[in-house]
């Protein structure tokens, strides 16, 4: 057996998965987002750390087999948050999230000091409040103390392995988001560590997602019942994991996946193309390989808000029914899902949402088709960047939300105009974890392999051509609502 544990937003996943790939045991500890302030998401490290040795003892209790059978552990996690330690590796105060904003100044002020162009030549990204670099920029001038008393800094999945084997490590998919790594050498940048008067040293050695970096601390052990000998590989980013455990892991394929934002993913052998920053473009969990990335910041969510304010005592099960019987384009219907601004293609937290093309005799079922082909279209801008670039989409393996519905299914095929996957067993980033965990293991020689043996296709959609041609015209107005709808905020 493997474990796979993905450290999420909201809780800590834990899987147990067996050699051929089946998920024998899973359970889930969640843990709250501390904000004291508007625009703030922090957590504790030490209650990642709680919630998991609470998961996995659980576990372990309830294992049947011979503990010395679990061979290896292996990590995903929630990307660009930044944990600050100590010279005695202590943490000198909570976690700053991914999904906190209040770093808008530092982020302008990485442009006036290393320029917009060097930044994407170095780190093929651009400054955006959600990573790493800003974070520790804004600890340096708001919290000058604290800073002063940092060695080292960690991403959170790097942090749980630190006290889980006692040895400190990052890898590159998750340095990938921190704005500080030269992605094409794949190594820290000294050129951007000297610009902010950081030292080496306060960067972690970096390794491949499936490196051995230790084994269970006899601490650790004694908390968790696992045994000291079970093998502790590095892990890799959320969505890097995400792709690994939906088979993400050859030149074509794409990923969508929707949950309360949508992400869009391409797996790339380059790390030399240019998207000017328009998509993210991080390492990938496997060694020289890489993926580009586009976000819907509202996908689920927008399906989410229109439950709760306009359809309160409707199941969603029941909302997204009659989906199917409403014709392609929603009776001349169309939603921008732009409730709480948009990441792709527009880096834009003040443009807002917005029907076009209501009609009196419009129902509550058009709303609903509009907004998944709203949804749809939004992720479809990504999913074009890619094109405009030279990709070749083969399949698009679809997860999550978009998923749990034929109608939705048939509509990505029809408006990413590319067949579309749908898997039979779906288990996100944690699977991901454990795959790396198996190749670690020696289980398999290669992620592909390890992915032909663990993830299987349940059914393909077809684009259909009328379809097509209908969504092609539909979407080229949709595009045009973000520019003509702007200068109302
Ligand atoms: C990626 C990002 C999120 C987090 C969520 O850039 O910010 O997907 O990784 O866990």
């Amino acid at each position: 057996y493997v474990i796979g544990i993905d450290l999420g937003t909201s809780a800590v996943k834990i899987l147990l998965v067996d050699q051929k790939g089946n998920v024998c045991m899973e359970t889930s500890k969640s843990y709250p987002l501390i904000q004291e302030q508007f625009g703030y998401s922090e957590q504790n490290p030490e209650e990642w750390v709680e919630k998991t040795v609470e998961g996995i003892s659980e576990m372990i209790n309830q294992f049947q087999g011979d503990i010395h059978d679990i061979e290896g552990i292996s990590f995903s996690g929630q990307m660009h948050g930044l944990v600050l330690l100590d010279r005695e590796q202590r943490i000198l105060r909570n976690a700053i999230l991914w999904n906190d904003t209040r770093t808008t100044k530092q982020c302008r002020e990485i442009y006036e000091t290393v320029g917009k162009q060097r930044l994407l030549e170095i780190t093929k990204n651009p400054a955006l409040e959600g990573f790493t670099l800003p974070k520790i920029l804004w600890v340096k001038e708001n919290e000058p103390e604290t800073f002063e008393r940092a060695s080292v800094f960690l991403l959170p999945k790097d942090y749980l392995r630190y006290r889980i084997t006692g040895n400190i490590h990052s890898e590159y998919s998750d340095a990938a988001g921190t704005l500080l790594l030269n992605m094409s050498k794949r190594e820290w940048s000294e050129e951007l560590l000297n610009l902010f008067g950081l030292s080496p040293n306060f960067c972690p050695p970096l390794v491949e997602s499936h490196e051995f970096v230790g084994t269970i601390s006899p601490e650790f052990s004694r908390l968790t019942g696992l045994s000291e000998f079970t093998k502790v590989f590095a892990g890799g980013a959320d969505n890097a994991c995400g792709a690994i455990g939906s088979g993400i892991l050859s030149e074509g394929k794409t990923l969508c996946s929707v949950g309360t934002s949508g992400v869009v993913l391409s797996y790339e052998t380059r790390n030399d193309l240019d998207f000017e920053g328009k998509v993210h473009y991080f390492n990938h969990g496997e060694p020289n390989s890489f993926y580009t990335m586009g976000v819907t910041l509202s996908a689920g969510y927008s399906l989410n808000w229109f439950k709760e304010k306009i359809a309160q005592d409707e199941k969603f099960e029941d909302l997204l029914q009659e989906v199917g019987i409403v014709p392609v384009g929603s009776n001349g219907l169309l939603f921008t899902p732009y409730l709480v601004g948009e990441r792709t293609p527009h880096a834009d937290s003040t443009i807002r949402a917005s029907f076009i093309g209501m009609d009196a005799l419009h129902e509550r079922k058009d709303f609903v088709r509009a907004i998944l082909e709203g949804i749809t279209f939004s992720l479809n801008e990504s999913i074009e960047i890619f094109r405009e670039n030279g990709k070749n989409i083969e399949a698009i393996v679809s997860i999550g939300g978009g998923a749990k519905n034929e109608a939705w299914l048939q509509m990505q095929a029809d408006i990413f105009d590319s067949k579309i996957e749908k898997l039979e067993s779906e288990q996100g980033p944690g699977m991901g974890a454990a795959m790396l965990a198996a190749i670690g293991c020696g289980w398999f020689s290669t992620l592909k392999e390890c992915a032909t043996s663990f993830i299987q296709t349940e059914k393909i959609y077809y684009p259909i051509k009328e379809n097509v041609e209908k969504y092609k015209k539909l979407f080229s107005i949709y595009k045009q609502i973000y520019k003509n709808t702007k200068s109302l905020n």
